[in-house]
């Protein structure tokens, strides 16, 4: 172990990984320290950080919004210094002082910063996938030209790293086939025809994980799990064909590698983030997460089962995006990002996510010019992002 204490910055502290990353830090003070901490407008849950982390920076994104979190962190009798902006964030990812980065903002936000920490060579725990769905090769770039460790957070990419050899150079020829489990959500055996009326509340309410609003809307139209596909076929260089996703409701299984002999692999463990998370914090070694242990005398049953097409048809929009020119995978993502945030508004029905998602990338596919850095792929995502609300306002008109 080493002997000085792994200085992180946590990148979207006050959410759902952030604080259970926190979780797991405050069971090993003596092997790690929060150097730098960020929200995004949950201000009092960050002070809250701060008085029990004292990190030296954190981050928000609003320069008025720092004058009073400077008097509240001074009245604490802490010098932790504010930074404001997203230039900051990528500042703190790349600050030379931290060894680790959590990647924890959820969306494309995090973008610039997860690119930020993986040129500056951190060892980059990678929560937020979006990031690496937008900036896919140009991201993976980074990471190798930066001798970063990116090290998957996501459960079901954290189980298949965890059924891999260390040297990745093996990967190829160990592998036949990935199966990505996925919970199949709250409406896995809701009628089809009725999924028109859903609410956000009924969206959000998943039936095994307790996530942020953004990922658990996804969950329920899987769109999460074809971001996941997009993200797998990164991680671990495979071409699409080579991933598939299995329905497991009772997520047990967090994900499972098909080798070539035929021998399966899986990753098992209670539905808690913590677990993931101590692996990104220890790798190669592994410590306490606090999470509860499986325990297989009282488990009932393990059931597996195909995803229905019609219920969840955004499944296959990862598949075509793959198949298609580059950049349309970030079209995918934006447009999702637009519609989870108005379905979540209630300015879109629940099935108009996937209508938005379709029209987007239709609409942009062909029209797509050369990505030939961070810049063209941020001009990407905002164009579909415009693209996408023009859809949600002819449909809610
Ligand atoms: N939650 C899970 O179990 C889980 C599992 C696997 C993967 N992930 C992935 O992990 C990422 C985070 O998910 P989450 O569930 O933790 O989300 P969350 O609870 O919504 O937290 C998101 C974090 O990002 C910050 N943030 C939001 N918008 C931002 C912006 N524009 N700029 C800077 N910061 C911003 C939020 O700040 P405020 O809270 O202060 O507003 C918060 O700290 C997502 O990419 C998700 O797909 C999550």
């Amino acid at each position: 172990m080493n002997t000085r204490r792994q200085r992180l910055a946590i990148l979207g502290s006050t959410g759902s990984i952030g604080t259970s990353t926190l979780e797991v830090v405050a069971l090993h003070p003596e092997r790690y320290e929060v150097y730098g901490l960020t929200a995004f407008r949950r201000t009092e849950l960050l002070l809250e950080q701060c008085r029990r982390f004292r990190p030296r920076v954190v981050v928000v994104p609003d320069a008025a919004q720092a004058p009073a979190l400077r008097e509240q962190l001074a009245a604490a009798g802490l010098a932790t210094q504010v930074h404001t902006g997203a230039q900051a964030l990528a500042e703190l990812a790349a600050e030379p002082e931290v060894d680790a980065v959590m990647a924890a903002i959820v969306g494309a936000a995090g973008l610039r910063a997860c690119m930020a920490a993986a040129a500056a060579g951190k060892r980059l725990m990678l929560a937020n996938k979006e990031a690496l769905v937008v900036g896919g090769a140009l991201f993976m770039q980074a990471v190798q030209r930066g001798g970063a460790t990116l090290l998957p957070i996501d459960s079901e990419h954290s189980a298949i790293f965890q059924c891999l050899p260390a040297d990745r150079a093996q990967w190829n020829d160990w592998i036949d086939h990935i199966v990505l489990t996925a919970s199949g959500g709250p409406f896995r055996t809701r009628a089809p025809g009725s999924l028109s009326a859903v609410t956000p509340e009924e969206a959000v309410a998943h039936p095994n994980w307790v996530m942020g609003r953004k990922i658990s809307v996804d969950s329920a139209t899987m769109m999460n799990k074809a971001l996941e596909v997009i993200e797998a076929r990164w991680l671990f260089g495979l071409e699409p064909s080579r991933i598939r996703v299995v329905i497991h409701p009772q997520s047990i299984v967090h994900s499972m590698v098909a080798c070539r002999d035929g021998s399966v692999l899986a990753q098992m463990g209670t539905p808690d983030m913590r677990v993931p998370i101590a692996y990104g914090l220890s790798f190669p070694e592994r410590i306490e997460s606090g999470a509860s242990r499986l325990d297989f005398t009282r488990m009932n049953d393990l059931q597996f089962e195909s995803p229905d097409p019609d219920r969840f048809p955004g499944l296959q929009l990862a598949y075509d995006a793959l198949c298609a020119p580059e950049g349309v995978t970030a079209v995918l993502n934006a447009a999702n990002e637009e519609a989870v945030d108005a379905f979540l508004g209630r300015r879109l029905g629940f099935t108009g996510i996937h209508a938005v998602n379709a029209a987007t990338v239709e609409a942009l596919s062909g029209r797509l010019g050369t990505i030939d850095g961070l810049d063209a792929l941020l001009a990407l995502d905002a164009q579909a992002r415009q693209v996408a609300r023009q859809f949600i306002a002819a449909r809610s008109s």
